[in-house]
């Protein structure tokens, strides 16, 4: 076989949950950071919404941009959130996030364009865009310590832009990092986009993991219509990530666009997921608000823990539920390769990281990645587990 997904790499975050599953099998205790889901079921009223729309043999397909509640209703909660202006027909519900991303990408890269990509990031868009036979344009992120963390570098964004460039890329808040970009610095990504004609793919699927002020959806920005296609769903908000529901939103001729690449990829999201989607999005919100509660309490445990590991630096995640703490002094002490030391707390302690670099080139080299999504006793006893590890192999360092 060959064809331009022949050299497409796999998300690692699952590779990894392969090895840990492994270690679990032979009885090892493993403590998982690696998921990139709440660990919190689908809430009671959402599920018994979807049991309905099975009893009632709502099993058919539907209209392929979703059904019209489910589209009235993102349209609601955007506008009521953001004041977006959102009409439910310029809303496309999808087979998750991912598929709305892949959408994008397709129905506006080909061969020989370029995507802005700000590094470390999500793999999926670079590597749909290869997919594509287009070419991502890696930026990396600006480190700026543990005080302030990583920052969008606006002007070697700028900078990249060519006559290929057809796209820019904006998570936020972000993955893997857990930073928020400022107002300002979404404005600065929209002006360019403005100036060079070009869309930017503004994925905002952890708009309700916000623990600090400084978010603004790019959805509240005036004339968004004419430069973003915005990705979001409910996977995490709800803790929906085997529903499969996502949407983009964008103009309505682009959504008319790529409605006519969706029927004929999957003709449309799952029935039972819509209803359970539209009684999600009703509400009650508490169950939400509570979880995001929860996580901010996990976020601060994982980050008090782990600012007690020598050598590791800490910026404190503002948003999403991860963590991506600089580990570079540890490696530069132990002569380890950043993928060398997530397998060595995996086999030595049981502990699941993820190397920096799966996001997805050089940006994340010396970084790794920790997802907070499982209870504060278990982040307290497996970051501990990585401090007394650390404390070893230094410790060995200096006796050798
Ligand atoms: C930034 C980002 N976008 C999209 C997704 C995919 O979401 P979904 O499960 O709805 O496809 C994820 C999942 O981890 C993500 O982190």
């Amino acid at each position: 076989m060959r064809s331009v997904i022949t050299g497409l790499r796999g998300e690692a975050g699952f590779l990894y949950i392969a090895k840990a599953r492994e270690l679990a099998r032979r009885g090892v205790d493993v403590i998982s950071f690696g998921v990139g889901q709440p660990d919190i079921p689908t809430f009671d009223h959402i599920i018994e919404e979807g049991k309905r729309a099975l009893e009632e043999k709502f099993t058919g397909y539907t209209e392929t941009a979703g059904i019209p509640e489910l589209r009235e209703a993102i349209a609601e909660y955007l506008n009521t959130r953001y004041q977006a202006g959102v009409k439910p027909d310029e809303v496309l519900a999808t087979t998750g996030a991912k598929t709305a991303i892949f959408l994008a990408v397709a129905a506006y890269l080909g061969p020989g364009d370029e995507v802005i990509v700000p590094e470390p990031s999500y793999p999926a868009y670079p590597e749909t865009a290869r997919a594509m036979g287009a070419r991502p344009v890696f930026i990396p992120l600006k480190w700026r310590g543990p005080e302030h963390g990583f920052e969008l570098d606006v002007e070697a964004i700028e900078k990249a832009v060519t006559e290929r460039t057809k796209m820019i890329v904006l998570t936020n808040p972000h993955n893997p990092t857990g930073a928020l970009f400022g107002p300002e610095q979404v404005e600065a990504v929209l002006e360019i986009a403005r100036k060079h004609g070009l869309v930017v793919l503004a994925d905002e699927i952890y708009d309700n993991f916000v623990y600090e002020g400084g978010f603004r959806s790019i959805l509240t920005f005036s004339g968004w219509k004419d430069h973003v296609l915005y990705v979001n769903g409910h996977s995490k908000t709800f803790s929906m990530t085997g529903w499969r529901l996502g949407y983009l939103v964008a103009a309505k001729p682009v959504i008319e666009r790529i409605k006519r690449l969706a029927v004929n990829v999957y003709s449309c999201p799952p029935s039972i997921s819509q209803r359970a989607g539209v009684a999600a999005l009703k509400g009650p919100w508490e169950p939400v608000e509570k979880m995001v509660e929860e996580f901010r309490r996990r976020r601060d445990a994982v980050v008090e823990e782990l600012r007690r590991v020598p050598g590791f630096e800490v910026a404190v995640p503002r948003g999403a539920f991860y963590v991506f703490p600089r580990v570079a002094k540890v490696l530069e002490e132990t002569g380890m390769s950043t993928e060398e030391f997530v397998d060595h707390l995996l086999y030595s302690r049981g502990v699941v990281t993820l190397p920096g670099t799966v996001f997805p080139e050089k940006a994340g080299e010396g970084f790794i990645r920790l997802s907070y999504a499982i209870s504060v006793e278990r982040i307290r006893e497996g970051v501990g587990r990585i401090r007394e590890e650390v404390e070893k192999l230094l410790a060995e360092k200096t006796r050798r």
